[in-house]
C-alpha cells in the first residue's frame, strides 16, 4: 500500500533503495512474465485508465506502459505527441495539463525533455506520476527492470564490475542506475566516455558519498577482460546546441566481434535502446547480448510498478 501521497508518484530512483522492496517488485515481474507466458494475467487493473503523455518520442517505455496496462485489464488513453497534438500547442503550461488530465486517469506516465518536469507535474497530479524519462535528468522505471535484468542475467548485484560506456553527461538511464547500484555492496564502477561527455559532478560526487569505487577513463579495452556489465549507452544527439557537436561525438565507441572476444565468457551486454551505431549488429546473436532481453523485462517490470501504484 502507498504510505503517503508523496510515494504514489514514481520520479526516481532514490525512491527505490529499499531492498525488500525492490524484490517485491522483481517477484511480482516474475510471476506477470509466468501468467503472460501461460496467458494467464488475473485483470489487476480492471476499470482503471493509464495516461501515457509523451512530449518526446519514445518506442520501449510508452508501449511497454500501454501493453502492461491493457495486460493487466487497464486502459489507456494516449496521445499521438503530446508537444504537436496536446494544448500545449496553444500554450497551456504542463502544470494546467496535468491538472487536467489527473481528473481523467488514474495515473499518468510523462515524458518531458526538462529536467524536473514529473516533479513539477506531480506537485500539481492527483493521481500518481510517473517519471518516464525527464530530459537529461532521470529514467527510474528504465533503470529499474536493468537492475532486474542484471540480477536475472547474472544472478546477483553485489560484487560486480559495470562498466557504463558513451554519453554519460546527457544519458539519463546511467544516472538512474548508478543511484540503485551505489545501494549495493562491493560494486565497481567505469565510467567510460570522451572527455566531452563525462558523467556530471552532482553524479560523481553521490558515488564518491555512497564509498563506490569508480574510474573514468576515455578507453574500454584495457578493463574488459574485468568487467561484467557493460552498459552501452546512444550519444543523446537531441541534447547537443549543433548538428556539427553532434557529429564530432557520435560513433565515439563502436562494440564489435574484437570486444566480445576481450570480453569474459559469463558478462553481458545491456543498452537501454534505441542503438544507433554503438553495438555492431554481429554482436546480436552472441549469448551475452541482453539488451533484447532487458528490452522485454520492461514490460513485467513495469506492470509490476503499475500494479504498485495502482491497485
Ligand atoms: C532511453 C531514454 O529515453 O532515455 N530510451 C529508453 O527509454 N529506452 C535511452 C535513449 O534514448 O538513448
Amino acid at each position: 500500500m502507498l504510505q503517503s501521497s508523496e510515494d504514489m508518484h514514481i520520479l526516481s530512483t532514490k525512491q527505490f533503495l529499499d531492498h525488500v522492496e525492490l524484490a517485491d517488485i522483481f517477484t511480482l515481474a516474475d510471476k506477470l512474465e509466468k501468467e503472460d507466458a501461460a496467458h494467464d494475467i488475473a485483470p489487476r487493473l480492471g476499470g482503471k485508465i493509464l495516461a501515457t503523455v509523451f512530449y518526446e518520442p519514445s518506442t520501449r517505455t510508452r508501449f511497454s506502459f500501454e501493453a502492461g496496462m491493457l495486460k493487466l485489464g487497464g486502459q489507456v488513453i494516449t496521445t499521438e505527441s503530446a508537444a504537436n497534438f496536446s494544448s500545449a500547442v496553444k500554450g497551456e503550461t504542463l502544470e494546467d495539463s496535468i491538472r487536467v488530465i489527473s481528473g481523467f486517469a488514474d495515473a499518468i506516465v510523462l515524458r518531458h525533455p526538462e529536467q524536473g518536469a514529473a516533479a513539477r507535474a506531480a506537485s500539481v497530479s492527483g493521481v500518481p506520476v510517473i517519471n518516464g524519462g525527464d530530459g537529461i535528468g532521470e529514467h527510474p522505471t528504465q533503470a529499474l527492470y536493468d537492475l532486474y535484468t542484471i540480477q536475472k542475467e547474472l544472478g546477483k548485484i553485489d560484487g560486480l564490475n559495470i562498466a557504463f560506456l558513451g554519453d554519460l553527461k546527457n544519458g539519463r538511464t546511467v544516472k538512474s542506475l548508478l543511484t540503485l547500484l551505489a545501494s549495493f555492496e562491493d560494486i565497481n564502477v567505469y565510467l567510460i566516455s570522451p572527455e566531452e561527455l563525462r558523467l556530471p559532478e552532482a553524479n560523481r560526487s553521490e558515488l564518491a558519498q555512497k564509498n563506490i569505487p569508480f574510474k573514468e577513463s576515455s578507453e574500454l579495452d584495457p578493463f574488459l577482460k574485468n568487467i561484467d556489465v557493460i552498459y552501452v549507452t546512444r550519444v543523446q544527439k537531441e541534447r547537443f546546441a549543433s548538428p556539427q557537436e553532434y557529429e564530432k561525438m557520435k560513433g565515439s565507441y563502436v562494440i564489435d566481434a574484437n570486444t566480445l572476444k576481450a570480453m569474459k565468457p559469463k558478462s553481458i551486454i545491456m543498452h537501454p535502446l534505441p542503438r544507433v551505431d554503438e553495438i555492431a549488429k554481429e554482436v546480436d546473436d552472441d549469448p551475452r547480448a541482453a539488451y533484447f532481453r532487458q528490452a522485454k523485462n520492461g514490460l513485467y517490470v513495469r506492470m509490476a510498478l503499475l500494479n504498485k501504484v495502482l491497485s
